[in-house]
C-alpha cells in the first residue's frame, strides 16, 4: 500500500522530524509488506543489474559479476545508490576483505607438435610455460607422493605429470606434481568422456599450471608411452592469480530494537561464466525491493539485509562476517535468513532442512515458516539439505539460527526430472533464465518473513549463546605463499 496522499500533504505544511514522519507509519504486517512486492519492479531491477554486468565485458569478453570484475563494482555501487536513498530508514556499513581470484586469458596445448583442441584450464590455475617437455605418467591417483615416484625416474627434468582424477582435490595434484619436479600437470577423469575442470583453490608454493584433457586423449598418450613413442609437450597458459579487495555491505534499520535483529543475505557475486541474474542476481534484487518496501511501515525489531560478497569463491564474505562478529553482537542476531537463487527456470520451491537438535534452536521454527506459506498458497514444497552450500554457514557455525529457500541450481526437479537452472554457473545466467511465478512468489515469502519477525519474535526460541568456532571449523584459509602474480 502506498503512503496515502493526504498525509504527504499535511507533512508540507506540519514540517515533521523524520521521526514524527516514521511514528505515523503502520506497523508492519505480512499482508501489506507483500502487496507492495511487484513483478514490475523486480523485472526493472534485473534489466539494470544485466546491463551492470555488461561493464565487464571489455575485460572478460562477456558479462559476468564475478569479484573482481567491473560488473561486481558496479553492482556493489548499485546496491550502495539504493541504500543512500533509503539513509532515513537504513544505516550501512561496507566490510572489506581480501579473497583470491584467478584468471585465465588463454591457453594451448601440443603433443609432438600436434595442437590439441580441446584442453580446459583449471580455474585459479597459475600460468605455465613449457616448451618440448616430457610426458610422465602419475600411478595410482596422484594424491600420495609416492604416486610421484615416476617423476623422480624420468631421467628429464623437463616434465609435465599425467594424473588422473579423484580422491582428492585437484590443488593437492597440480601441487604435489609441482613439489616432485613437474613444470606443468594435466588432469583427465578415467570414467567419463567429459573434459574436466575445476578449481584447484588456495595455491601452494609448488602449484603448477594444470588443464583438463579428455580420457581419449590421456589414454591414447599413456598407449603411446608403454610402445615406446617419445612425447613431447608444449603447454601455455596465460594466467594470473593474486588477491583482490572486494566488500559486503550491510544495512540495517535505523528503527526496531537492536538488540533483537531479524537478520537476512544474498550474494552480490556471480562465478566468472556468465552475469549471475538468478545467481544470485534474483536474491539480491529480492533483498534491495523487500528493503525499499519496509521503508513504509514502522517495526518492532531492527532488520538486517546483508549483500556477501565472494560467495562463490567459498562463502568468503558472510564467513568474514560471521566469524569475526564479537559475542555481543553475535548475541543480538536472533536469526539469519539466506536468499540464493529465488527465481531458477525449472524450479522447485525448495526449504532448507534445518533443525533444532542438529542446528542452533529457532532453525526449525523458520524452516517451518517458510513451508507454512507455501502450504498457505497451495504450492508444492521440498526439503534440501542444509548442508553447507550457502551463506548460512558462519551464523549456525557460531550459534545463529538460520534457514533459507531456493529455486534450484543443477539438481534435477523432483516432478519432472529436467535440471532446475539449465543455466546455474552459465553464461546464459541473463534475465531471459528468470522465472516469474518462482521469483514473484519467493520474493513475497521474503517479505512475509522480514514482516513476520520485524514485527514480533514472540514464541521465536532465544538466542543461546555464541559458539565460539574454532579455527579448524572455518572453512576457507589463505595461505598464500610466494608470488601469484604470473602472467
Ligand atoms: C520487463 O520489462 C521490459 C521493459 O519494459 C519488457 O520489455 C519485458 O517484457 C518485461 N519482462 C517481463 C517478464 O515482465
Ligand atoms: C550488453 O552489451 C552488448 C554489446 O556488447 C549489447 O548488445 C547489449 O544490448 C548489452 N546489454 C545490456 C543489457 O545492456
Ligand atoms: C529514491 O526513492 C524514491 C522513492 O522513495 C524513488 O522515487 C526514486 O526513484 C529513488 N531513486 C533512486 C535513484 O533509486
Ligand atoms: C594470450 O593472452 C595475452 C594476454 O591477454 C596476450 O597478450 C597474448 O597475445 C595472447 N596470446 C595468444 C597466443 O592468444
Ligand atoms: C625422490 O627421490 C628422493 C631422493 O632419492 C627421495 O627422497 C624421494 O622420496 C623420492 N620421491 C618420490 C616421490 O619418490
Ligand atoms: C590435500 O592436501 C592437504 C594439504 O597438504 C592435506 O592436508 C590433505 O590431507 C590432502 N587431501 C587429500 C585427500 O590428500
Ligand atoms: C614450500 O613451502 C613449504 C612449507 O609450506 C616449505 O617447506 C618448502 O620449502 C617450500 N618450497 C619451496 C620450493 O619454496
Ligand atoms: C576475520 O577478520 C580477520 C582480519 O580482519 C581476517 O584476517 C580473517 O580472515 C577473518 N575471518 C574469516 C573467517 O574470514
Ligand atoms: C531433514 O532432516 C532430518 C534431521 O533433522 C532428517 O531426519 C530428515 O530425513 C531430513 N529430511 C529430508 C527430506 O532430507
Amino acid at each position: 500500500m502506498p503512503r496515502p496522499a493526504e498525509a504527504a500533504l499535511l507533512s508540507t505544511s506540519l514540517i515533521p522530524t523524520d521521526n514524527s514522519t516514521y511514528e505515523a507509519l503502520p506497523l508492519v504486517d505480512s499482508e501489506s509488506l507483500q502487496a507492495l512486492i511487484t513483478h514490475e519492479a523486480l523485472n526493472a531491477s534485473a534489466l539494470e543489474l544485466f546491463a551492470i554486468a555488461n561493464a565487464s565485458v571489455k575485460e572478460y569478453g562477456h558479462p559476468t559479476r564475478v569479484i573482481g570484475s567491473g560488473g561486481h563494482y558496479k553492482t556493489l555501487g548499485w546496491i550502495e545508490k539504493q541504500l543512500k536513498n533509503m539513509s532515513d530508514y537504513y544505516t550501512y556499513e561496507k566490510q572489506e576483505f581480501k579473497a583470491l581470484n584467478g584468471m585465465v586469458f588463454n591457453h594451448s596445448l601440443s603433443v609432438n607438435g600436434v595442437k590439441v583442441l580441446d584442453e580446459k584450464p583449471f580455474q585459479l590455475t597459475p600460468a605455465a610455460h613449457v616448451y618440448w617437455a616430457d610426458l610422465v605418467v602419475i600411478d595410482n591417483l596422484g594424491c600420495e607422493d609416492i604416486d610421484y615416484a615416476p617423476l623422480n625416474a624420468s631421467l628429464s627434468t623437463n616434465t609435465v605429470a599425467l594424473i588422473k582424477r579423484g580422491e582428492c582435490p585437484f590443488g593437492n595434484k597440480s601441487s604435489l606434481a609441482g613439489k616432485w619436479g613437474a613444470s606443468a600437470a594435466l588432469i583427465y577423469d578415467p570414467e567419463s568422456d567429459e573434459i574436466i575442470t575445476g578449481t584447484l583453490g588456495t595455491p601452494t608454493n609448488t602449484t603448477v599450471g594444470t588443464l583438463g584433457i579428455s580420457k581419449t586423449l590421456a589414454e591414447s598418450l599413456i598407449a603411446q608411452k608403454n610402445a615406446g613413442v617419445p612425447l613431447k609437450i608444449n603447454m601455455f597458459i596465460a594466467a594470473y592469480v593474486g588477491f583482490i579487495k572486494t566488500k559486503n555491505i550491510i544495512a540495517t534499520t535505523i528503527h526496531g530494537d537492536q538488540d533483537n535483529i531479524v537478520a537476512l543475505g544474498a550474494h552480490s557475486d556471480s562465478v566468472e561464466a556468465g552475469p549471475g541474474i538468478n545467481d544470485d542476481g534474483s536474491g539480491t534484487i529480492s533483498l534491495l525491493n523487500v528493503a525499499a518496501q519496509l521503508t513504509n511501515f514502522k517495526i518492532n525489531n531492527a532488520v538486517r539485509f546483508a549483500w556477501w560478497a565472494a560467495e562463490e569463491e567459498g562463502l568468503l564474505g558472510s564467513n568474514f562476517y560471521a566469524y569475526n562478529l564479537t559475542a555481543l553482537e553475535n548475541s543480538k542476531i536472533r536469526l539469519f535468513m539466506d536468499y540464493d537463487m529465488m527465481a531458477s527456470p525449472n524450479f522447485e520451491y525448495q526449504v532448507y532442512n534445518g533443525s533444532n537438535e542438529l542446528n542452533p534452536p529457532g532453525s526449525e521454527e523458520l524452516k517451518q515458516l517458510y513451508i507454512d506459506y507455501y502450504e498457505s498458497k497451495g504450492l508444492p514444497w521440498v526439503l534440501i539439505p542444509f548442508d553447507g552450500r550457502s551463506d548460512y554457514v558462519g551464523f549456525i557455525e557460531t550459534g545463529i539460527p538460520a534457514g533459507g529457500i531456493a529455486a534450484g541450481a543443477e539438481g534435477k526437479n523432483s516432478q519432472n526430472g529436467e535440471v532446475l537452472d539449465k543455466c546455474y554457473h552459465a553464461l546464459c545466467d541473463d534475465v531471459t533464465n528468470l522465472n516469474w511465478d518462482a521469483f514473484l512468489t519467493n520474493t513475497q515469502l521474503i517479505a512475509h518473513s522480514v514482516a513476520t519477525y520485524a514485527n514480533s519474535l514472540e514464541g521465536f526460541p532465544l538466542r543461546e549463546p555464541p559458539k565460539v568456532a574454532s579455527s579448524a571449523d572455518v572453512p576457507y584459509k589463505f595461505n598464500l605463499h610466494g608470488n601469484f602474480y604470473i602472467m
